[in-house]
């Protein structure tokens, strides 16, 4: 498959809203992206069940994860945005792959691992399987090149795994095995601002743990400042944040919001206290955030326009995943 167009494939779980470390860690790439390459983002929906959901909520997290990506940069006129669900070539993808998928791989995945706790017996199937599902999300459209970040690059490279695998026991040159494309840059992986050891998540049960899109000034503010620090003052130099996670993830989000180095930012604040630096780095998240937050207001009402966004998607998404899975079915003795 060389000479291939760079086709770019992610995807966001619609639980909870989306959070600082979503934004710096995947959706603004995901934005500017969308002049560089054909892109498709979706919904997880489908993944959102592993865990337990509300059903009385699913649909409207799907459609408010919508609104909250379109409100921060992703233009439906460019790229294809769409729920997982409402493709179904996903999830029969994802069967012929679990067919594929080898145990021992999967017990590999330290996601799972992370998410099942001590409750591995009581944990549904499909929170095992998850990475499988991932898999056929970006095989079924021959993706190229997937932003995540480093939480999601394991998952990634199990997709390239079982894309080199069903292609050799088929005898095949049907799948594309995918990049994972991490920024590398600083803020790779933004942490919780209760314990720089975490990642921020929306599933942390403290919710000063991370800035919401949804979030007041007010509300920022106040999660900066009682941010968890050290009492020591910011060095001059980036090797000295290694020992203290939670100035060394302010310092990157600093960074990743200004598009600065880490050590620019040091240039700037050596010397001084976080009494300095948090209301700066106040300053600079509510600047990002306050914009979106003002369009996504908008977006809300109406969620007719939003579905439709979305209906439009499904009906491309569809349409370029179809003639991969025939050639899976295909492959496997299927279909002829
Ligand atoms: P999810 O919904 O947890 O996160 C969506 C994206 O945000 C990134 N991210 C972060 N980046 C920096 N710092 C953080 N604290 C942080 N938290 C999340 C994630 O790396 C991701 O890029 N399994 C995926 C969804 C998915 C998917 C896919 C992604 C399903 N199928 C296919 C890519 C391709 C997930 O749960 O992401």
């Amino acid at each position: 498959m060389t000479g291939q167009a760079m086709r770019v494939v992610s995807g966001i779980q619609p639980t909870g809203g989306l959070h600082l470390g979503n934004l710096l860690g995947a959706i603004l790439r995901w934005v500017r992206m969308q002049d560089e390459a054909e892109c498709l983002f979706f919904l997880a929906d489908l993944h959102a069940l592993t865990v337990e959901v509300d059903p009385t909520q699913l649909k409207a997290n799907v459609r408010e994860m919508a609104a909250a990506l379109i409100a921060s940069g992703i233009d439906p006129a460019k790229s294809t945005l769409f729920a997982q669900s409402a493709v179904p070539a996903h999830p029969e993808l994802a069967w012929l792959l679990q067919c594929t998928a080898r145990m021992g791989w999967l017990n590999r995945m330290t996601q799972f691992k992370e998410k099942s706790g001590k409750s591995r017996e009581g944990a549904s199937v499909g929170l095992f399987t998850y990475p499988v599902l991932q898999a056929a999300d970006v095989l079924v459209y021959n993706a190229t090149h997937v932003p995540v970040e480093e939480d999601q690059k394991q998952h990634i490279e199990l997709a390239r795994d079982i894309a080199l695998k069903f292609n050799n026991d088929f005898d095949v040159e049907l799948f594309v095995a995918p990049e994972p494309y991490i920024s590398g840059g600083t803020a790779a992986r933004v942490m919780s601002l209760r314990d720089g050891s975490v990642k921020m998540s929306k599933s942390d049960p403290s919710d000063m743990s991370r800035i919401n899109l949804t979030d007041s000034d007010e509300a920022i503010v106040q999660k900066v400042r009682k941010a968890r620090t050290d009492p020591e003052p910011l060095p001059d130099d980036p090797a000295l944040l290694t020992a203290r996670p939670e100035a060394k993830n302010l310092v990157g989000i600093m960074a990743a919001i200004s598009g600065e180095s880490e050590a620019a930012v040091l240039a700037r604040f050596a010397g001084q206290g976080f009494g300095a630096f948090k209301p700066a780095l106040a300053d600079a998240v509510v600047a990002l955030l306050a914009p979106l937050r003002l369009r996504l207001v908008e977006l809300r009402r109406d969620e007719a326009q939003i579905d439709a966004f979305l209906a439009a998607g499904a009906e491309r998404a569809a349409t370029l995943a179809a003639p991969v899975l025939a050639g899976a079915y295909r492959a496997v003795g299927l279909r002829a």
